[in-house]
């Protein structure tokens, strides 16, 4: 038997996940464990069943993978796969869903107003920026509702600024999550559930240049610094990786998730977005953490496999 890693995908986010899924490849080919790697197109269907491995891990980033629809193939075809089901991932992948799920589970996390593009051309800009800041204020923070690695995202600190943060978003989904922007220090904690349940591995506290933790700034090496332990005072610490395993908890994540928050100077923690196939690219922050841990990527994801197949 083998195992496929699949990524690739047609998402934006197609060309990090070609390095996420080369990374899990060669950290499992290390402890000799045959794998092979997909690239996920058209073709996928008669390739499982053609040659059907034992298990799947998939690492597809942005629509299809994120949302659950290529884990539905899976589904079908009964192949055991690493991560959450594609109901849970649906939830997830859909920021305004997670968000008030997780409220419901008590986290924090911004306000913020979902708006359709449609939306946004029938009122016309003018009176979406008026409403917009008038009940949320600045500085504001827009992304796609469902989206990845920063594409489309811009903070918002002037009115005028609106319209144009609205388009950039609109480039990359046909929905805007507005979010008021909290200020502070921005840490993403990765969750590994085995059999004795989720646990959270260290912070990883995120200093990109200009604050800004944009696609360059995530993927190209060098350019972000990384502080691993966050440093947080105990009890926020504590709080963060308590936020992550809630957030994994509610959203009812199975194997692997990786929490994005914002640590206020009150100590207080945000809910952002959780990611269910976190980045594995040499530059990402979940191998990083597997890292800080002491721990080794291809033993973690083998862990993860054998979970699924014994
Ligand atoms: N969406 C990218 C892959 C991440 O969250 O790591
Ligand atoms: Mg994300």
């Amino acid at each position: 038997g083998h195992v496929v890693v699949l990524a690739g995908g047609m998402s934006f986010e197609r060309e990090v996940s070609l390095r996420s899924g080369r990374r899990v490849t060669a950290a499992l080919r290390a402890l000799d464990i045959p794998v092979v790697l997909y690239d996920t197109d058209a073709s996928l269907l008669d390739r499982l069943t053609n040659d059907p491995p034992d298990v799947v891990f998939p690492v597809l980033h942005g629509a299809t993978g994120e949302d659950g629809s290529v884990r539905g193939v899976l589904e079908l075809l009964g192949l055991p796969y690493v991560g959450a089901r594609p109901d849970a991932c649906r939830i997830a992948w859909d920021k305004p869903a997670a968000k008030t799920v997780v409220r419901r589970a008590g986290l924090c996390t911004p306000d913020s107003i979902a708006l359709p593009k449609e939306v946004f051309h029938d009122l016309g800009a003018g009176a979406v920026l008026d409403r917009v800041i008038g009940v949320l204020g600045l500085p504001l923070f827009v992304k796609p509702t469902r989206g990845g690695s920063a594409l489309g995202t811009s903070v918002v600190r002037r009115a005028q600024d609106l319209p144009a943060a609205m388009v950039g978003c609109f480039a990359y989904g046909d929905a805007a999550l507005i979010e008021r922007h909290v200020e502070g220090t921005e840490v993403a904690v990765s969750v590994i559930e085995l059999a004795d349940g989720p646990h959270a591995l260290p912070a990883v506290e995120i200093v990109a240049p200009d604050s800004r933790y944009d696609y360059t700034a995530r993927y190209d090496a060098g350019d972000t610094e990384f502080v691993t332990p966050a440093r947080l005072s105990p009890a926020a610490a504590a709080r963060a990786t308590e936020a992550a395993v809630t957030a994994h908890r509610a959203l009812g994540l199975r194997d692997l998730s990786r929490t994005d928050l914002i640590v206020d100077a009150d100590g207080e923690v945000h809910f952002l977005e959780v990611n269910v196939a976190p980045g594995m690219t040499e530059t990402s922050l979940l191998p990083r953490a597997v890292k800080a841990a002491g721990l080794d990527l291809g033993t973690v994801c083998h862990d993860l496999l054998l979970r699924r197949f014994p």
